[in-house]
């Protein structure tokens, strides 16, 4: 129970230091929200991206999954994406993965996880696609990372598939997509791909994972 009681005791204290600098803050915000981010990430409790980066509530709208996938038949992403470009009309959607994946890790494997096996399919498949490059890789840990660097640059490109961004990417050029990773070892974000904001950066993007495949 001491666990639980701790954050109800770490929230008072929290929202008493903000309203101490800003007795409105929460007033402010109880009607809208105007967020310029939204950010795709994996569930991880070592990756609490707004803790991460500073931003303050209202600023990133959050969706988060077992490695940070995104698919085309997961409607909580679709409806999140879909909320997120249509009606808060985000000017950028992150996806973000992190060293140390545990999903990324399983997916690795030949180990059977049960029901999570289906939600990872994605990642065996991106691995698959990849063998050649990640078996140059001298060891383990540099093969790990380049999977999960992959594993986001192929999210990325799923974004750019849905229905949801093409028809914002038709009406000008946002959402932009970027695709990151969070080192666990450091606390540091990563770029891997920034400002995709069309089709010709989306082809761009393709061609540079197949060619990674190749060389
Ligand atoms: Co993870």
């Amino acid at each position: 129970m001491e666990y639980i009681r701790r954050l109800f005791a770490q929230n008072r204290d929290i929202v008493a230091d903000i309203c101490k600098h800003d007795p409105e803050f929460f007033a402010k915000r109880a009607n809208k929200q105007e967020p310029h981010f939204l950010f795709i990430g994996c569930a991880d409790s070592r990756v609490p991206i707004e803790t991460l980066t500073g931003v303050a509530p209202g600023e990133m709208f959050v969706h988060r999954n077992i490695a940070n996938q995104v698919r085309s038949v997961d409607l909580n992403l679709l409806s999140v994406l879909q909320y997120a470009v249509e009606v808060l009309d985000v000017e950028h959607v992150i996806v973000c993965g992190h060293y140390g994946c545990g999903g990324v890790k399983a997916a690795m494997g030949d180990q059977s996880y049960g029901l999570v096996d289906h939600w990872l399919a994605g990642i065996r498949d991106t691995c698959a696609r990849h063998e050649m490059e990640l078996a140059r890789l001298g060891d383990d840990k540099r093969r790990f990372e380049r999977m999960v660097d992959l594993n986001v640059l192929r999210q990325v490109h799923n974004l750019t598939r849905t229905p949801i961004v093409q028809s914002a990417w038709k009406r000008g050029r946002r959402p932009m997509l970027h695709g990151i990773v969070y080192d666990i070892h450091d606390g540091l974000l990563k770029e891997l791909v920034m400002q995709v904001d069309g089709n010709d950066r989306a082809r761009e993007l393709l061609t540079t994972q197949r060619d990674s495949v190749g060389g």
